[in-house]
């Protein structure tokens, strides 16, 4: 055997064995391209003998109809490869996206203005930024309280404070309009503290403030309960302790009965069988003389909780921190 039948089987080899599109091509263009030897020796047909020509004729016309059945049979194999490969099946379960939903916080927040709602209260917003009057003058604390301090407060510049306690809502509220008075406010608070356990620079409180004629103590103490038993459960026993607060008189402690032991005692409760859930009192003649009320004419209770405190009793929740720290094994427990 010799040239061109060699030429056909090495061509043939490189054809058939071709693994994809351009792997073919490059072999088409070794041996039918322009500078391939076929090409080069049928430029020169006339030289050769009419059986010569007609065999490379042959051998050219043999070697296009392999290059076209090789690619044939490589686009199939590719169709077949991606058909196998892209089918989708639609009888699999959907991918699962994942819901959010709103920070424990948040839920607790919301679960307390239904409270109050449901009560007929309205919900005001405060601010965060507050000034001297608002935040401790109109409240009744004196030039000397030790919150006006630096040392426990955060002042921005002179008059220009971030509230400690949501407490001013209460002044915005009756500055702006007549009694009655029914509102709960709720939102962020800073003091200057460290964090820790059971320590926050930021944190949050319900405010709350009745205001009318004839408002006493056993009103205080039945809405609190009401509170408490729809945070908590209908078994809770709440408890008041005398406590001061300088917009208050009387001022009170509000407890709830241990959850856990159930008021027997145990390490939640440092065995007292109560735990505290924040304060409150009934409103001092100052504070209402301050916003211009007659308080011959009206009376009131006021109440602050931490939000925080709330959640972390409801879910055991051990750690202050937790609540900022955004960790989603945390968050998503709720
Ligand atoms: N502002 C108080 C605090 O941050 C909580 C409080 C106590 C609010 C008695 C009140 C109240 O409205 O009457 O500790």
């Amino acid at each position: 055997m010799g040239w061109p039948t060699d030429y056909l089987e090495e061509a043939r080899a490189s054809i058939v064995g071709a693994a994809g599109e351009q792997e073919l091509e490059r072999a088409r263009v070794a041996y039918l391209g322009r500078k391939s030897r076929l090409t080069e020796a049928l430029r020169n047909a006339k030289e050769l003998s009419v059986e010569e020509r007609a065999e490379l004729n042959r051998t050219k016309a043999a070697l296009e109809e392999l290059v076209e059945s090789a690619r044939r049979e490589l686009r199939k194999r590719e169709l077949d490869r991606s058909l196998a490969e892209e089918r989708v099946d639609v009888t699999l379960p959907g991918d699962r996206v994942p819901r959010g939903h709103y920070h424990l916080l948040t839920q607790i927040r919301r679960e307390v203005e239904d409270v109050f709602v449901g009560l007929g209260y309205r919900v005001v917003d405060g601010d965060e930024v507050e000034d001297a009057w608002h935040l401790f003058d109109a409240l009744n604390m004196g030039p000397a309280h030790v919150t006006r301090s630096p040392l426990h407060t955060l002042y921005l510049n002179g008059d220009v404070i971030l509230r400690t306690e949501t407490s001013p809502s209460q002044i915005r509220v009756m500055e702006a309009q007549p009694p009655p008075v029914y509102i709960v406010s709720l939102g962020r608070c800073y003091r200057r503290d460290t964090p820790d356990a059971t320590h926050s620079p930021i944190f949050h409180q319900v405010e709350g403030l009745a205001v009318d004629r004839g408002i006493t103590l056993a009103d205080l103490k039945g809405t609190l309960r009401y509170l408490a038993r729809a945070l908590f459960g209908e078994e809770r026993e709440v408890r008041f302790q005398t406590d001061f607060f300088p917009f208050t008189e009387p001022s009170l402690g509000v407890s709830i009965s241990c959850f856990l032991c159930g008021g027997g005692g145990c390490s939640v409760c440092k065995q007292s069988g109560w735990i505290e859930l924040g304060g409150s009192g009934v409103v001092d003649p100052n504070v209402l003389e301050n916003v211009g009320y007659d308080p011959e004419e009206v009376s009131g209770f006021a109440f602050g909780i931490g939000l925080e405190r709330i959640a972390m009793l409801r879910h055991g929740v051990p750690d202050l921190r937790m609540f900022w720290e955004n960790d989603l094994r945390f968050l998503r427990q709720f």
